[in-house]
């Protein structure tokens, strides 16, 4: 519960309780890319879940070793070990939630964007499983470029007939998780009592921190707010360029994700009251995903910026390779066309 971020409250509905206690409360999670940079440090954050009770560790190397390490922790939850595509299938069978930080990291002066083609594949090959063997499963997607990652998952869903909107969620979280932080330090406050919503997609400018509405309520001049979104927008950058080439975020994206993945959980289980930006189908917006808070308080500032944020991503429709329903059934065409 530490992780989840939930809407202040009192008394939770009657209803809420009720239906908490028919709810299960232990999960099977699979995290599928277990042995990387994000993979090892969620896989442990995950051991200590109380919500997890069984956790399946897949890679296509090094997982044995990963699986050792962490069953010695004397926490409650099972661990198994699932290397090489031969045991992706097993990995997933009776998967509740399924999170992937499979594929390749971002190097200095790379942009997301970049790791497109290699990572598009990874995630397909991935959803396919997954759309067989846990097609209920609640699928948390956090490799890159997100923006693009979460349309492919959507559309591999759809050829197999099993697409549920509700169940793909795009982890955007870190992007809250860093505003949330800067916020704190830049004003003064605690960061325990910080939210902010971050809305819009999961690359540069289309990531959008709505500052007004953070909570507790705080005042930004202009200035301030130009500073904070363009830090929070390249925040990804900053670790890119500490890391120097060893890779991008690991361990604040673990974090994030594992608040993601316990906010799924406490929410699979019936608690009310837990919430979470993430990139998801929309109709919001025109734009077919979109992370979304409560977009009707937003000011005129930020209804602004959510506009050129759209234009910017139509842009993107025809001139980049992009977000993008049409690019991404490209993609994929090519893919079964390479395929066959
Ligand atoms: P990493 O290279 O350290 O680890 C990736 C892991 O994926 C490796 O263990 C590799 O063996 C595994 N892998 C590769 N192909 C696979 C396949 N077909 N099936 C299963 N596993 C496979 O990379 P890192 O740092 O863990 O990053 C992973 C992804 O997460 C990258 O795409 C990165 O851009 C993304 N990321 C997303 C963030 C977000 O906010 N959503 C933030 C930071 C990174």
């Amino acid at each position: 519960a530490a992780l989840t971020q939930r809407r202040p409250s009192t008394a939770r509905a009657s209803r809420d309780l009720a239906r908490a206690v028919e709810c299960k409360s232990q999960f099977k999670v699979a995290l599928l890319g277990a042995a990387g940079g994000i993979g090892q440090p969620l896989a442990l954050l995950l051991k200590m879940n109380r919500y997890v009770s069984d956790l399946s560790l897949y890679d296509i190397v090094n997982v044995p070793g990963v699986a050792a390490d962490l069953s010695h922790c004397n926490t409650p939850t099972q661990v198994k070990a699932f290397n090489g595509k031969e045991s992706l299938e097993a990995a997933l069978e009776g998967a509740d939630l399924v999170v992937i930080p499979a594929g390749v990291p971002r190097k200095p002066g790379m942009t997301r964007d970049d790791l497109f083609n290699t990572n598009a594949s990874i995630v397909q090959g991935l959803i396919e499983a997954a759309a067989k063997v846990c097609p209920k499963a609640i699928l948390n997607i956090i490799t890159n470029p997100v923006n693009s990652t979460v349309p492919i998952t959507a559309e591999t869903l759809k050829a197999a007939g099993v697409y549920d909107p509700k169940r793909v969620l795009g982890v955007s979280t870190l992007d809250v998780v860093r505003a949330n932080t800067f916020v704190a330090e830049a004003k003064g406050l605690n960061v325990k009592d910080v939210d902010v919503p971050v809305v819009g997609g999961h690359a540069g400018i289309t990531i959008l921190p709505l500052l007004s509405q953070t909570q507790p309520k705080v005042n930004f001049s202009e200035d301030e707010v130009a500073k904070l979104t363009d830090r929070i927008q390249n925040a990804g950058t900053e670790v890119v360029e500490a890391k120097a080439g060893a890779g991008s975020a690991t361990l604040s994206m673990a974090y994030a994700a594992a608040r993601m993945a316990e906010s799924v959980l406490a929410g699979l289980s019936g608690e009310g009251n837990v919430y979470e930006c993430a990139f998801v189908d929309s109709q919001v917006t025109e734009l077919p995903y979109f992370a979304t808070k409560d977009i009707d308080t937003e000011t005129t500032t930020e209804r602004k910026l959510r506009t050129s944020l759209e234009a910017h991503f139509s842009e993107d429709l025809t001139s980049k390779k992009q977000v993008i329903s049409e690019e991404v059934k490209r993609y994929l065409a090519e893919a079964d066309a390479r395929a066959n």
